[in-house]
């Protein structure tokens, strides 16, 4: 695990875009795990900004998300797929038929995690993996429980994610209840794994996630156990660290 300390969230959002940019630049036809979320929303502009210098080309990249609200459909602005194409395919040049996100239209959560995870396996598996960490250590919307789960599946979301999506919606009763999410050995299976936070109301949890003990109530200290994770963290969210 390495760490990369940012000095604040636009440096640390520079810091993750020039990585993303290398394996982009090193393989130009590489398959990217992405995250919505405000943590990356700086990293995504970051990349934009290269793209319109001419300095990236997504042309031959892959996307594959982390999660999809339930229910939502491509044209409600609080979808992930939504937020995507805002925040960074309708900005450069990646191939829309190359960006895929599990479908929350599909009413039926074992059709359509199947078929995520079809789509993950038949586009050869994840290069590199961004995520966002939830203040309760949830990396996509795998929630803190009893075991890890394995591929893509359908989630009740908890009180406190609910919550914190909430500043999102009109009100909280618009708030998806579920969604579906990539599971945990998915994403252990990327190459490699980036991890943007930033923040003093994530201190206590960078903490715990990533030099607490490795359990499934806190889902991201998983990733303690992964050959090639790289945390990109400003000061204050590093700041419960020695
Ligand atoms: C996003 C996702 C979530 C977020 C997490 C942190 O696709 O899966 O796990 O990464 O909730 O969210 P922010 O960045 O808003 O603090």
């Amino acid at each position: 695990m390495k760490i990369i300390k940012a000095k604040d969230y636009n440096d640390m959002s520079r810091k993750a875009a020039n990585i993303i940019s290398a394996q982009v630049l090193m393989k130009p036809n590489c398959v990217l795990g992405l995250a919505t979320g405000s943590t990356p929303i700086g990293t995504y502009a970051q990349l934009v900004e290269w793209y319109g210098k001419g300095d990236l080309d997504f042309s031959e990249v892959t996307t594959v998300n982390l999660d999809e609200y339930k229910g939502l459909t491509k044209d409600n602005d609080q979808s992930y797929y939504y937020f995507m194409n805002h925040h960074l395919f309708s900005k450069v040049n990646v191939n829309p038929a190359r960006t895929f996100l599990p479908d929350g239209t599909e009413p039926d959560s074992a059709k359509a995690c199947c078929d995520y995870n079809k789509i993950i396996a038949d586009v050869g598996g994840i290069d590199l993996q961004l995520l966002g960490l939830g203040h309760n250590g949830h990396i996509g919307f795998n929630e803190p429980g009893d075991t890890f789960e394995a591929e893509t599946h359908c989630v009740d979301l908890t009180e406190s994610t609910i919550k914190a999506n909430q500043r999102f919606f009109a009100s909280i009763e618009e708030v998806p209840r579920q969604a579906y999410t990539m599971g945990i050995k998915t994403i252990m299976q990327a190459k490699k794994v980036l991890v943007v936070v930033s923040g003093a109301d994530k201190a206590a949890i960078v903490k715990e996630a990533f030099f607490g003990a490795i359990t499934p109530k806190v889902q991201a200290s998983i990733l303690q156990m992964h050959r090639d994770v790289i945390i990109v963290a400003d000061e204050a969210a590093l700041s419960e660290l020695e």
